[in-house]
């Protein structure tokens, strides 16, 4: 386009005062459409800096007020901001600052920035997995919250699951695409990995997360196995996985497996969590401990 732009200008030259008139109505005309599109073009990109500050006039209570309705913390939360596109336009790539000489690194010291995992979600150290929530809920029956940490900080009955055994794994960290995408909703996707799809026995799992029953289910991990509950535990609640729960008996708590309340060779009905070591030795000693967590539930049977 700019090349025949061009051409029209030289040709313009050698063209007679009349034709010249022409052509300049045309270039005229040309840039008119051309500045027009641009215009459009990039009022899509005004558009999402509409309800942010001007160059200068950040509203009050903006930079340190936590408690202001005005405060940045707030604003990046109810706009679903959380790429941070918008403050690095002014404040630069690198957070230093940019055209606007305010760096976000005076206040957010921690390394990454306002990039660091756990300024958004995530415990004062360690994972970044909630508690806290996006929306800083600490409580369990928050769905942001839930049990996380049962699952990675203080597992009772497995060691710890890898976050991408529910989430697509960040290589890349806060910039991976499996992330926040470029228009993030706030609500984290789940995806299941390798544990949870564990096929034995001819039983291959197909797990779902159901958001507004807060719940899993056909995953291995939680017994869809020959002998398993296929249980669908609450992940607001921490008491609906019992030993028991994903095999054996959830009421009684015995974890002897059994399908249907029938009890198979080589599990006997008068078996309890102190029989299991007999064959179970590497993963359960003679008080009914798990005393390897890396061992149960890690997609093998070990006997
Ligand atoms: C249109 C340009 C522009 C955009 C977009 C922008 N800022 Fe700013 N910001 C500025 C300027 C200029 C200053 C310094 C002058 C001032 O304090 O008003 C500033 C200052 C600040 C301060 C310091 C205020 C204080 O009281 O110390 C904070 C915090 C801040 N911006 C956060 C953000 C965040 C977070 C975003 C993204 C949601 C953002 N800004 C987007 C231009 C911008
Ligand atoms: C004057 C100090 C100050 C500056 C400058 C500042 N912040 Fe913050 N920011 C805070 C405080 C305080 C919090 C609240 C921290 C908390 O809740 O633990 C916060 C929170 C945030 C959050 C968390 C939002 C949430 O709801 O979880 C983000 C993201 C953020 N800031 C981004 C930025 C960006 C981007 C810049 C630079 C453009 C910036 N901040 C500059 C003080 C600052
Ligand atoms: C056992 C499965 C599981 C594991 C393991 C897991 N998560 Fe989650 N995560 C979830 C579920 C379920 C949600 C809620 C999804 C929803 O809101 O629909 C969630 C939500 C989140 C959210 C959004 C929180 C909010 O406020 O909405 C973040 C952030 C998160 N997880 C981070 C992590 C990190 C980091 C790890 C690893 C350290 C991790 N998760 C491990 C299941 C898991
Ligand atoms: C500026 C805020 C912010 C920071 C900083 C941040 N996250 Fe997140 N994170 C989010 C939001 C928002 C979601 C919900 C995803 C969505 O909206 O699609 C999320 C979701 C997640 C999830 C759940 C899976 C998913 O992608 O949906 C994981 C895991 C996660 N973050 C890990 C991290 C790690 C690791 C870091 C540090 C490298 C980090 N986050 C830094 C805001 C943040
Ligand atoms: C007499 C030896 C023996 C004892 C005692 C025993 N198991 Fe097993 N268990 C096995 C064998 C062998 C398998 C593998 C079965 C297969 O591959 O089909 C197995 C498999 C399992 C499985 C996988 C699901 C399945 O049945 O395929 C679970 C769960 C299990 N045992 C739990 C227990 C628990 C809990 C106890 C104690 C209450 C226990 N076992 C006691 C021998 C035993
Ligand atoms: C979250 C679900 C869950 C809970 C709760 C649970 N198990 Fe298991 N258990 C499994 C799965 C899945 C297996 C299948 C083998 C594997 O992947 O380790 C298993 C297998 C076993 C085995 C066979 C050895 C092996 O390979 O791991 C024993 C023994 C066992 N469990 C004992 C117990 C006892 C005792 C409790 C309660 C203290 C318990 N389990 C609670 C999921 C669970």
């Amino acid at each position: 386009m700019m090349k025949t732009y061009f051409n029209k200008l030289k040709n313009s030259k050698k063209l007679n005062s009349e034709k010249n008139g022409m052509k300049f109505f045309y270039i005229i005309y040309f840039l008119i459409i051309s500045v027009t599109l641009t215009y459009v073009g990039c009022s899509e990109v005004q558009n999402n800096l509409v309800t942010a500050p001007e160059i200068g006039t950040h509203p009050d209570g903006w930079g340190s007020d936590t408690g202001s309705v005005n405060f940045h913390g707030k604003y990046i939360y109810d706009n679903n901001a959380w790429t941070l596109t918008q403050c690095k336009t002014c404040h630069g790539g690198d957070y230093k600052g940019g055209v606007t000489g305010s760096s976000c690194l005076t206040c957010h010291t921690s390394s990454g920035g306002p990039q660091n995992c756990r300024l958004c979600h995530g415990g004062t150290s360690g994972h970044a997995n909630p508690p806290k929530a996006l929306n800083h809920s600490n409580d369990v029956q928050s769905l942001g919250v839930g049990v996380h940490v049962y699952h990675l900080d203080s597992t009772k009955y497995s060691a710890d699951v890898e976050c991408n055994e529910c989430h697509l794994s960040l290589t890349g960290g806060f910039n991976s695409p499996n992330h926040l995408g470029e228009n993030p909703d706030g609500i984290a996707e789940i995806n299941f990995g390798t544990l949870a799809l564990t096929s034995m026995g001819g039983i291959t799992p197909d797990p779902t997360w159901d958001r507004n029953t807060a719940t899993c289910s056909n995953t291995y991990c939680h017994g869809n196995f020959p002998e398993g509950n296929n249980a669908t535990p609450i992940w607001t609640d921490p008491s609906s996985t019992q030993c028991g729960s994903c095999h054996g008996d959830p009421d009684t708590g015995n974890p002897t497996p059994r399908t249907n309340g029938v009890f198979m060779k080589p599990h006997f009905a008068f078996f309890t969590s102190q029989t299991c070591y007999v064959c179970h030795g590497t993963v359960i000693n003679p008080e009914g401990m798990i005393y390897d967590k890396e061992l149960h539930v890690n997609g093998e049977i070990n006997y």
